[in-house]
This record gives structure tokens, sequence and C-alpha cells, in this order.
């Protein structure tokens, strides 16, 4: 049985082991681990199921330790973190020569950032290490948004999982990375480009396949139910037109009627596209637990948070 606790002391006791512990962040939960132990760093690999190719963030309790992670961090960079750190937003930089290649898929650059949660803060200060942290879900599957969560994808193999809550954000953190000093965004995330624009001026924002190399994780069926899902305009007409048994909806704001349905989800009925991000895999989750044969989202607009929300949609039904 899982540990499920909010001790970070032994938490930090069991971190210094070289083992794994589940920690809160205000995106998802990550399965943390030594960013400089090898042997903590492989069994995140290994209890994910995760490919080496795919490099991991490391996750740090300030700012003013990005240089002891990185150098030759571009102006940009230090604006970005100024205006977003803590929180939500992962900058991919030239990484220090001690940072461990096992950690950066063998890159020369490394993605770090400073949650915003106050558990995971205030281990992190304990620590005298920084802490690698994939999302803790089986490779591909929904990120956890939820302790519990976790506990249902690994009961046997994660001694502790840190209980903060539900994560405020609930999608995972925007990653920017830099050419010739210039931001580009490799993930759509949790704070939206327009606030990103707001900072550093215009960015560019690479589409899936141009990521794909940059940031080796960015495959296109990620974050994905076990229940087929699929995206479609009109749900209402769609399920007039075609009998369907055992459905879900996920809806930004909108009641879908329909006699069939046996779960909808509307993600903000005040049409807020934080609480929608917050929803969403919250809503994922639930859906995938109630054996339906289809899940049907409708596209967000294409606008600040619905963006993200719209490329987390499209890689579920992949
Ligand atoms: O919100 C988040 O970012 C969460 C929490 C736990 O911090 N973490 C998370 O980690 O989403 P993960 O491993 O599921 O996704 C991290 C992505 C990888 O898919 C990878 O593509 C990208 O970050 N990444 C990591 N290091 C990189 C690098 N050196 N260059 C390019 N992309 C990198
Ligand atoms: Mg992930």
């Amino acid at each position: 049985m899982n540990n499920i606790s909010t001790d970070i002391h032994k938490a930090k006791t069991i971190l210094e082991q070289d083992n794994l512990v589940a920690i809160p962040t205000e995106t998802v939960y990550g399965l943390a681990g030594n960013a400089f132990s090898e042997t903590a760093i492989k069994k995140i690999f290994a209890t994910k199921n995760r490919p080496l190719f795919n490099p991991l963030i490391v996750h740090i309790h300030s700012k003013e330790l990005l240089d002891d992670i990185a150098e030759k961090v571009p102006q940009k960079a230090y604006q970005l973190a100024e205006a977003f750190w803590p929180g939500s937003l992962t900058l991919v930089v030239k990484k220090k020569s001690d940072i461990p290649y096992l950690v950066t898929a063998g890159k020369n650059t490394v993605a770090v950032r400073v949650p915003n949660h106050p558990l995971t803060l205030s281990l992190l200060q304990l620590l005298d290490f920084p802490l690698v942290a994939p999302s803790a879900n089986p490779f591909g599957s929904i990120s956890p948004t939820a302790a519990e969560h976790v506990a249902n994808y690994f009961p046997e193999t994660v001694p502790l999982i840190l209980d903060g809550g539900i994560c405020e954000s609930g999608i995972e953190s925007t990653i920017i990375g830099f050419e010739e000093d210039e931001p580009i965004v490799y993930r759509l995330g949790a704070i939206a480009i327009e606030a990103i624009e707001a900072v550093v001026g215009k960015v560019k924002v690479m589409n899936t396949e141009e990521a794909a190399p940059e940031a080796p994780g960015m495959l296109l069926k990620h974050y994905a139910p076990k229940t087929k899902t699929i995206i479609v305009d009109d749900i209402e007409n769609f399920l007039k037109e075609n009998s369907l048994p055992k459905i879900g909806t996920i809806t930004f704001f909108k009641k879908i009627e329909h006699n069939n349905l046996v779960h909808q989800e509307v993600l903000s009925e005040r049409k807020d596209f934080k609480e929608a991000a917050a929803n969403l895999y919250q809503a994922m989750h639930r859906l995938d637990k109630m054996n339906l044969n289809l899940i049907i989202a409708e596209p967000f607009p294409d606008e600040n948070l619905g963006k993200s929300i719209n490329d987390r949609l499209n890689r579920a039904t992949k």
C-alpha cells in the first residue's frame, strides 16, 4: 500500500536513500528523485516505463539557483524566471557540466523550474540537492492532479506520496527553450502565451511535429485516457445523428441535452479558462473510470489557456 502523508521529513529521508517520492506541484503531481543520483533517476524511468530519450525537468526552490544548474542563460530567460517563478513555466537552457546526461537524455540543455506549491517548496529547501520530477503517471497516460490519482497508478512502487491536495492549475507547465537567445515555446501549458508575450514580446510556438526532436517528450499520443476519445464541433448534433451507447462529454460551459449521456463534464460554467484547465484532467480521470464506450469533447476557443486545453485534448484523441 502507498503511504500518503504530508511529512516532508519522511520524504527527505526517502529521497536521501535514492528512493522516489511523489510530490504535489501547482500543475500536476511529479515523481521525484535526487537529480544527482543515477540510481534514483533510473528508478523514475523504470517506474513510469518512460523511454530514456525523454528528458526530465529539474525542480529548484528559488530562481537564484538557476545558475547552479545552467550556464550562458539568455537575458530573456532571466526575465521570464523573474516574472513567473515560482510558477508553471519551465525553461530549457544550456546545462552545467555536472548535470547528469541521464536527466537530459544526452542533450546539452536542461529543463528547470521552480514549482509553486508550499509543501514541495519546503521540501526542496530541506534538501541539499534539486529534484528531477516527470509527471507521476505511467508513460502516456493522463497526468495526476490529486494524490489519489498517483496512488491508483502506482499502488506498490512509490514508497511515499506527499499529499498537497488538488493541483491548482491542473495542467503541465509551459516549456520554453531558446534559439539564438530568443524564446521558443516547446509545450503549451498552464501559463498562456499571451502572458509570456507580455514579458518578452512575440514568441515562436513550435507545432508538435517541430517540437518533437527538440522536446523529445512531445510525442503525439500523450495525456490519453484509456477510453476512446474524439473531438466534435457540435456535440448535440453529432449525438442526434449517431446512436451510440455509453457516452461521456467534455465541454467548456455548455450543457448537453441528450438522453443517452452517462456523464457530462462542464469544465467552467462561468467560461473561465483557468477554471477549465484546472478541471480538465480531473474530468478525464472521472470519465475514464466509468467504463464508457466513448468520450466526446468539444474544441475550445483558440486563445489564452484554450490553446493549451486544445493541445491536451488533441493528444488525448491520438
Ligand atoms: O508541470 C510540469 O512540468 C510537471 C511537474 C511535475 O513539474 N512535469 C512534467 O514533466 O510535465 P514531464 O516529464 O511529464 O514533461 C517534461 C517535458 C518532457 O516531455 C520533455 O520533452 C521536456 O519536458 N524536456 C525536458 N528536458 C528537456 C530538454 N533538455 N530539452 C527539451 N525538452 C525537454
Ligand atoms: Mg508527463
